[in-house]
């Protein structure tokens, strides 16, 4: 069994169709990769998937259940986790209290939530970051406290959208390296939406391409880079032939 399962999906803003009729499925344990031309529908599907949007036609079921009329909070507390494109950080909260926020939702012991908040510190190497506020942070590690938050909440999907937006190589590699982390260590599924093709040809197993609303192609990113419609949708004739 799929632990997502996402059957002709669409989506319609006014007379705008952002995703059209789209099906896929994310098994347990894997790392998917969404990738596609900015609006091509990769944010709107995280938040269709997510609850935070009403779809108009289709299913999605995790884990086994139809969350397609669940709200987000609903499907937040059955193991369906989001970053956002665009960091929404609570100012007041130091790093440690805004990852037992999530904690919170399976707990209501503050003490419990402290602890499993200062875990998830250390198992992504960021123990030294819990007291600081979220905003004083640099962007490379506010991106990281993000994931952590995310945690908080013991996922066992994790959507994360464009994580490695704005950062330099090293701060890439970093970042990369605790998605591996999460994925392998703590065993979460992640779907990854990313325009950093390095990073989503180093992390996925298998990537899906949206384009215009619609899936253009999925499968094993080695074979998907050289499909001749990703290249003229995505990717350009320059990195095909860079990557020949
Ligand atoms: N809340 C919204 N209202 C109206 N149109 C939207 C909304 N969100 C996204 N869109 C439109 O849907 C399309 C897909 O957007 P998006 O999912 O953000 O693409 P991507 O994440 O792939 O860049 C775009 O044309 C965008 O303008
Ligand atoms: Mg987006």
């Amino acid at each position: 069994m799929a632990l997502l399962e996402v059957t002709n999906l669409t989506k319609r803003f006014g007379g705008l169709t952002a995703n059209q009729s789209i099906s896929f499925q994310v098994s347990e344990g894997e790392m998917l990769g969404l990738i596609g031309p900015n609006g091509a529908g990769k944010t709107t599907l995280f938040n269709c998937i997510a609850g935070l949007h009403p779809i108009d036609e289709g299913t999605v079921r995790f884990n086994g259940a139809d969350i397609t009329r669940l709200s987000s909070h609903e499907i937040a507390r059955l193991g369906l986790a989001r970053t956002f494109q665009i960091m929404v950080a609570s100012g007041d909260l130091n790093v440690l209290e805004n990852i037992m926020v999530g904690c919170f939702m399976h707990t209501a012991s503050r003490m419990r939530a402290k602890a499993e908040a200062q875990r998830i510190l250390k198992e992504l190497e960021l123990s030294d970051l819990g007291g600081y506020l979220v905003s004083e942070l640099p962007v490379a590690a506010q991106k990281r406290v993000a994931m952590a938050t995310a945690l908080g909440t013991r996922p066992r999907l994790l959507l994360l959208d464009e994580v490695a937006a704005g950062l330099n190589p090293s701060e890439i590699e970093g970042i990369t390296a605790t998605i591996h982390r999460i994925h392998a260590q703590m065993g979460v599924t992640i779907m990854l939406i990313e325009h950093v093709m390095e990073m989503v040809m180093n992390l996925s197993q298998r990537v899906v391409v949206l384009d215009y609303g619609q899936k253009i192609a999925e499968g094993d990113p080695r074979f998907v880079v050289k499909d001749p419609n990703v290249i003229k949708a995505y990717l350009g004739e320059r990195y095909a032939k860079e990557h020949a």
